[in-house]
This record gives C-alpha cells, structure tokens and sequence, in this order.
C-alpha cells in the first residue's frame, strides 16, 4: 500500500480533532469537506457559521455541517481562553485586552485551543505566510520537553529504489531554522528520527550532513556538524545516528564503505539531517525536480502538539494529505 494511503488509514482508526483557521479558503473547505466525508479527522472551522455554511453550498459541498465551527468573535471560551494566552505571556506584557484581540485572529484561536486540549492540531497556510502560522504556534503551544527548536521534514520518495528504505528518504530541517547551533541541529536530528519512525513507519539511520566524512576536511562548519553528532548520539542512544558525511558517503553503499569504513550506518542512511536550512531547503527541492521525487511535507516537528504549514501553492489533495499527517502526529504524541 503507498504511504499515504497507510497514513490515512491510520488517522480513521484513531479520530483526531483538526483546527483548520482558513475556513472560507476555497481548497480548505473543500478538504474539509472530503476529509469530513472520508472519516479522516474530526474538523474544526473557524469563522462564522452562516458565512462558511453558504461558501460550502456554493461549491456543492455535502459534508461541512459535520465539521464543529467556532466563531472568533462570539467564542464561549474567550475569558478562559483569553487567560490562559495572559498565564503564558505575562513575562512578555501580554495583557487580557490585547489577548481578547488576538482570539480574533483564527490562528492564534486555533493555536490557543490547541494549548487549551479543545483540538489535537492545525493545519493552515494555504492563505497566510511561513511566520504568520508559526508565530502563534510558537508563543502558545511551545516546543516538546528537551526540544527547543521546531523544524520541518521532508519525506522524500524517489524513483531509484536502491537508495535509503526501497527508495524512500527523510530530509530535515528543509523548512524552519535558518542556522542551527550544534545543540539545534542535534535536537532536529533526535526529532527526525521520531518522525521517520512514527510517520514514515522506518527504523531510522540517521546521516549528519557535511562537506566532510570522518575528518577529511578541516572548517568550523565541519566542527558544527561533529559537535551536533556527539551531542545527538547522548541525547538519543536508541537511534543510529553518524556522521559527519558527506552526502555520497551517507546514501551510496560502495562510498560508504570507502569514505566511512567503520560506520554503522554509512552508504544506507535513509534520514538525512542537513547542516542548515539552505542546503536542506535547495537539497530537497533539487531532488524534487531533477530526479522527479515525490516530496511530502514539510512535516513539523518538535512542537508540544502538531502544527503544519501549508505551502500557499498547495492543491486540495496537498490538505487532505497533511491533515492526515498531523492526526498520525497527534495520535503519535
Ligand atoms: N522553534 C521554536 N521556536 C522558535 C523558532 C523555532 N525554530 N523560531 C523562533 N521561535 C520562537 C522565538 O523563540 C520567539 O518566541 P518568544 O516570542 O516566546 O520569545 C518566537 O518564536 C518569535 O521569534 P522570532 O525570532 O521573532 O521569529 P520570527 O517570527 O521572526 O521567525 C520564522 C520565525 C518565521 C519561522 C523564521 O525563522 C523564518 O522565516 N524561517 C524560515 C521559514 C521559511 O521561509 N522557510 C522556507 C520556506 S518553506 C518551504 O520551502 C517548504
């Protein structure tokens, strides 16, 4: 069975309540209407009940009346809401009236509900920018415990099936963090091996990514990648992590063996942790295009519950797939 299908099924088995703040978005509603159909999720729409029950009759959408929908301006929980963002942010200056505001922006609303056990995750993005998704995200639902940076995988399905599980890879961080410190890039290492066996449904080999294998070349980048790798295998001694490889070295079996004699993992890696998000980003949507892969994500990890990021280019079927993947996240969680 593909992947995705295996992902979906397995979001039927276990309900989850998604928040989807884009509701009068015309892709979203009309996954949401064939994820409310599908029994993929249990749904949550943000905006005002009449307004989003006439967009779903315009397009001849059967199923949105399933979906629960929470109007930001007449929440009943806007007081405890409204509480809990002031308990949260009060070091910060946030104060009651500024935090009723914010519960008008469906995506803070969605991330606060979140905080507050009212859904198990959000996807959004198909109408509003990186940062304007994550922000909320950030400030109110927070990182897991031992994990300080949120960062983003790619689960990579290419044609060649020699490379990583029957062709199957994870890249990451190809979506967040600009420059990871080594403790960073260690913790986006750790979080990716957990993605990869709770999604992707693989024992991880994780390759830490460099221009250099075992010392043959001598930088502070190098250092970095060397430093993330000590620190990763303390953090996580469960996941076979190595490093620091180049990328040959790390997913083709002769080079490996060449390059990285001694490694457990070496020319069979199948998660990949690039040493920051300009090579993972340009890596990612290279293979994408030259070598015709599939690209599934960017999946976000290292958050206390799961938040995922729309590209604004996305089709319906890139929603329904995600929505699927954040309630595999929170059933993991
Ligand atoms: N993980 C966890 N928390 C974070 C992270 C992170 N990676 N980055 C920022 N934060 C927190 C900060 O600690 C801060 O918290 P605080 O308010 O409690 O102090 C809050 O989030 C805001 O921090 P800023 O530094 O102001 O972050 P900003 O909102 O400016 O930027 C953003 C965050 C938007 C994610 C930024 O890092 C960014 O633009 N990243 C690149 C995203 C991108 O363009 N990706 C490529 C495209 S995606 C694709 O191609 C698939």
């Amino acid at each position: 069975m593909e992947l995705m299908e295996i992902i979906k099924n397995n979001a039927k088995k276990n309900l989850k309540k998604i928040v989807l703040p884009e509701s009068l978005e015309e892709r979203t509603i009309k996954a949401a209407d064939i994820i409310l159909e599908n029994q993929i999720a249990s749904i949550i729409l943000i905006g005002e009940k009449q307004e989003i029950l006439e967009t779903a009759k315009k397009y001849n959408l059967k199923n949105i009346e399933k979906a629960q929908i929470i109007n930001p301006f007449s929440n009943p929980k806007k007081e405890e809401y409204a509480e809990l963002m002031v308990s949260i942010r009060k070091k910060k200056g946030l104060t009651k009236s500024e935090a009723y505001k914010l519960l008008e922006n469906p995506l803070y609303l969605a991330t606060v509900m979140i905080k507050n056990g009212d859904a198990d995750g959000e996807v959004a993005g198909a109408a509003n920018a990186t940062g304007d998704v994550l922000r909320p995200a950030f400030q109110y639902v927070k990182t897991l415990p031992g994990i300080s940076v949120v960062s983003g995988a790619f689960i990579m399905i290419v044609k060649d099936k020699s490379f990583g599980d029957n062709g199957m890879l994870i890249f990451a961080d190809c979506a967040v963090h600009p420059n990871p410190t080594a403790k960073e890039l260690a913790e986006i290492a750790v979080a990716t091996a957990k993605t990869t066996k709770a999604i992707a449904n693989l024992e991880p080999r994780v390759a830490m990514l460099s221009f250099s294998t075992k010392g043959s070349a001598k930088h502070e980048f190098v250092d970095k990648v060397v430093e993330a790798t000590r620190i990763a295998k303390e953090m996580a001694p469960e996941f076979k992590i190595d490093g620091e490889m180049q990328a040959d070295a790390a997913i083709v079996e002769a080079i490996g063996k060449k390059k990285a004699p001694d490694s457990e993992i070496a020319g069979r890696a199948n998660v990949l942790v690039f040493p920051s998000l300009e090579t993972g980003n340009i890596a990612y949507k290279l293979v994408q295009r030259l070598a015709n892969a599939e690209a599934i994500g960017p999946i976000l990890q290292g958050m206390a519950a799961p938040i995922n990021d729309l590209s604004r280019g996305c089709s319906i079927n890139d929603i329904v797939n995600l929505v699927a993947i954040t309630a595999n996240q929170a059933a993991g969680l």
